[in-house]
């Protein structure tokens, strides 16, 4: 098996040529292809991490006068279309075990010769990463970060109710829709609470982005919410600071600089937070809508000292007890696809990936 991709390399574009006998290596629709008799696929959209993301049409739901929009996902840097149709099986076996709103939806999968595809709900917006990029300063102002981690926060939480855990959480996998939804992308990596490094299911592929990724994925700990809360952590400072809190080149076993307080936070909302980032996951909030609710607990600006740590404490409390049908179910979320360089994808966790 190979023990890790390439994700440096380009995909070939080309037709596809379903009558050959399938070659080993995976090849690249051209617009215009109709993958699985169905699939029309009509312009490259965008290529993140690990695949190359078409715009693509159903023609069998266009006839049948259903909406036909669809996303269509080609997983790269895998030589063997075999393995990669097992992985877009992953994909969608979990979309179909996690109805929540707030998840991308996968509707089917397939291979077309050597070209293996998921098909996926058409998003029309744009992803967090995308969105920073373009605004001041890359960053957003709290309330407004707030407003699109919440739904992001409540739909991990009802991840985590399934015990399952998403384990890529970052702004290139959070995504914005133009009618206000927020949704959490990419299935791929979608683990079992517990699913550690000899568990990691029929493929033997996982993934991560060690910007994002907490100690202990970057450990091949077994998954747990926990993981999730960091990454999101990440992803809030990331927001509201314009830099990421940690350096992408932190490597397991390295101790970081310690990430330096926004200008836009108070002491008890930036106490909230660094123990949010905290390598040891007991400093870390119990739930991750008790991280959201905790920032808007401590927004009073008055607060510090004593004072914060009270009201930290309530915050920390309040939302970890909170029932599940306490938190409000919003939709809307997307992001900009990461640059390779922002993804690790290997086969054995151990042996260090490609940047
Ligand atoms: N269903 C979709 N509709 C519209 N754009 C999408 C959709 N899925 C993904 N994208 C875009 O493609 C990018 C990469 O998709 P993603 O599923 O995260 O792939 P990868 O596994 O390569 O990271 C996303 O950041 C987003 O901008
Ligand atoms: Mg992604």
């Amino acid at each position: 098996m190979n023990r890790q991709c390439d994700l440096s390399t380009t995909p070939p574009f080309g037709p596809v040529a379903p009558s050959r006998p399938a070659p080993r290596a995976v090849q690249w629709p051209a617009p215009g292809s109709v993958l699985g008799g169905r699939y029309l696929l009509l312009r490259h959209h965008a290529s993140g991490g690990t695949s190359v993301i078409y715009r693509g049409r159903d023609l069998l739901a266009e006839r049948a006068g259903y909406p036909a929009d669809v996303a269509i996902k080609i997983i790269r840097g895998i030589d063997d279309p075999e393995l990669a149709l097992r992985m877009s099986m992953l994909e969608l076996a979990t979309s179909r075990r996690l109805p929540e709103a707030g998840l991308i939806r996968v509707h089917d999968c397939g291979r077309q010769g050597a070209t293996p595809y998921l098909i996926m709900e058409w998003l029309e917006g744009e992803n967090l990463a995308e969105l920073l990029h373009r605004s001041p300063d890359r960053r957003l102002p709290l309330r407004r970060a707030a407003t699109i981690l919440t739904p992001v926060a409540n739909t991990l939480f009802a991840l985590h109710r399934r015990g399952m855990v998403h384990t890529d959480v970052k702004p290139g996998n959070i995504f914005l829709t133009t009618d206000g939804r927020v949704k959490l992308l990419d299935l791929a990596t979608v683990r079992e609470m517990g699913d550690g490094q000899e568990q990691r299911g029929e493929t033997g592929w996982l993934g991560y982005s060690p910007a994002y990724a907490s100690p202990e994925t970057r450990n091949d700990e077994p998954a747990s919410p926990q993981d999730d809360i960091y990454s999101l952590a990440c992803v809030l400072y990331e927001t509201i600071a314009g830099t990421k809190p940690y350096p992408s080149t932190a490597e397991k076993g390295d101790a970081p600089p310690a990430p330096r307080r926004p200008g836009t936070l108070n002491p008890a909302q930036w106490e909230l937070l660094r123990r949010s980032l905290a390598s040891d996951h007991e400093k870390r909030p119990r739930s991750a809508p008790a991280l959201l609710q905790g920032m808007r607990l401590a927004a009073t600006p008055m607060l510090a000292g004593w004072a914060a740590s009270v009201v930290l404490a309530i915050a920390v409390l309040v939302a970890a007890l909170a029932p599940h049908e306490n938190l409000v179910e919003e939709e809307g979320g997307t992001v900009e696809a990461p640059a390779t360089s922002e993804y690790r994808y290997t086969a054995d966790r151990r042996q260090p990936g490609n940047e």
